[in-house]
């Protein structure tokens, strides 16, 4: 809707105010009724587009049409109103783009105060949590961590590990070897590796004594999975070889492996066994940790918890390596293996080994 300017009665100062003002008043009336941008444009269109607004319109009516003598007093207040509409439709925008940066603002609005997304920690493995300790006691004591394929021949798994071919120790080892192999000599025959043993093997040949090493790592058989067995699981193998190593530097190291492991107040025993690749070989039992050594469920009434096996190196292992300096007339040492899902069961009082491979977040985030 436009406005027609209202005529002049007369160009006296009196009329040209009271004109004045009515415009003035319409003008702040509109302004305040402006919701947006397109309204403010139509707003200010209206009143300054060049043709035909209402400015122009008051120039053409009122300053051009004036008398000579009042031109000069009418020119002035047209002026003023000329401003004071600018100054409006300025604030009319200035009002317009606030509201909207506000409605901005609303809009994206953002409460620092709010607590973060919490991403659930995660947390190391029972299982490898175990291992690593493991080693780090025995890296602590200077050995270093070697480690070996999980395909293994059946030369470095068993025979020069002093178990000959068809010896019934084998039979202990309940062995997944890889299919269509008959053709090859038994002896380079593939397998999973059935433990970490192998692995004192392959360090042998690879450096000469002295050699203090721990190796870490995954080993399978052919066991049906119950709550203690599992066709997968994991060892720490341990191998010490040096000249005048005796058996009481293979007690002392594992007896302070335990206190580590387990905490000081546990004592350890050695019990005769039987390893082809050691000679003496003996069982580690430590006294249960969770009876005192009283006997309770854990240890079976006996008051101790078998944890490891262990030994002298056998000289028969040494003349698998001989060339590269192992001479058992000269060197001795020793080795043990120890389950790591055993050790976590007992250390954690887990029942049921299967918990380790299952990946069920109920059981694993009890470790975080
Ligand atoms: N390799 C043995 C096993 O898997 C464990 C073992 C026993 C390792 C005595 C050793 C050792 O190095 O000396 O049952």
């Amino acid at each position: 809707m436009a406005y027609s300017v209202p005529k002049l009665e007369d160009y006296s100062p009196a009329s040209v105010d009271k004109a004045v003002h009515e415009l003035l008043s319409a003008v702040k009336e509109e302004s305040l009724a402006i919701s947006g941008e397109a309204s403010w444009k139509e707003f200010r269109d209206r009143w300054m587009a060049r043709k035909n607004g209402i400015l122009t319109q008051v120039n053409d009516l009122w300053l051009k049409a004036a008398p000579g003598p009042a031109k000069r007093d009418v020119g002035s207040r047209v002026n003023q109103l000329k401003t004071e509409v600018e100054q409006a439709v300025d604030a009319a925008q200035q009002r317009m783009t606030a509201s909207a940066s506000i409605g901005r603002l609303d809009s994206e609005h953002l409460d620092v105060t709010l607590p973060g997304i919490r991403r659930p920690l995660g947390a190391e493995h029972p299982m490898l949590r175990t291992m690593n300790e493991i080693v780090n006691v025995f890296r602590a004591m200077g050995y270093s961590v070697a480690d070996g394929p999980e395909i293994e021949t059946d030369y470095l798994n068993f025979e020069a590990l002093n178990f000959p071919p068809n010896h019934p120790a084998r039979d202990t080892q309940d062995t997944i070897f890889v299919a269509g192999q008959e053709k090859k000599p038994q002896r380079d025959r593939l397998l999973l590796r059935t433990h970490t043993s192998p692995v004192q093997i392959r360090a042998m040949q690879a450096t000469p004594p002295p050699i203090r090493i721990v190796v870490p790592g995954k080993v399978h058989r052919a066991d049906t999975a119950d709550a203690t067995h599992s066709p997968i699981f994991h060892q720490v193998e341990g191998l010490a070889v040096d000249t005048n190593i005796t058996f009481s530097d293979l007690k002392g190291t594992l007896d302070h492996a335990m206190k580590a492991l387990f905490g000081s107040s546990v004592k350890t025993r050695f019990y005769p066994s039987f390893f082809p690749f050691t000679e003496p070989s003996a069982d580690v039992q430590v006294t249960c940790f969770k009876c005192g050594g009283k006997g309770c469920r854990l240890c079976k009434m006996s008051g101790w918890i078998e944890l490891l096996g262990c030994g002298m190196v056998d000289p028969n292992v040494f003349k698998f390596v001989e060339s590269n300096g192992y001479d058992s007339r000269k060197v001795s040492g020793f080795a043990f293996g120890m389950g790591v899902e055993r050790i976590a069961m007992l250390k954690y009082g887990i029942d049921d080994i299967q918990l380790f491979f299952q990946g069920d977040v109920r059981f694993l985030g009890q470790f975080v």
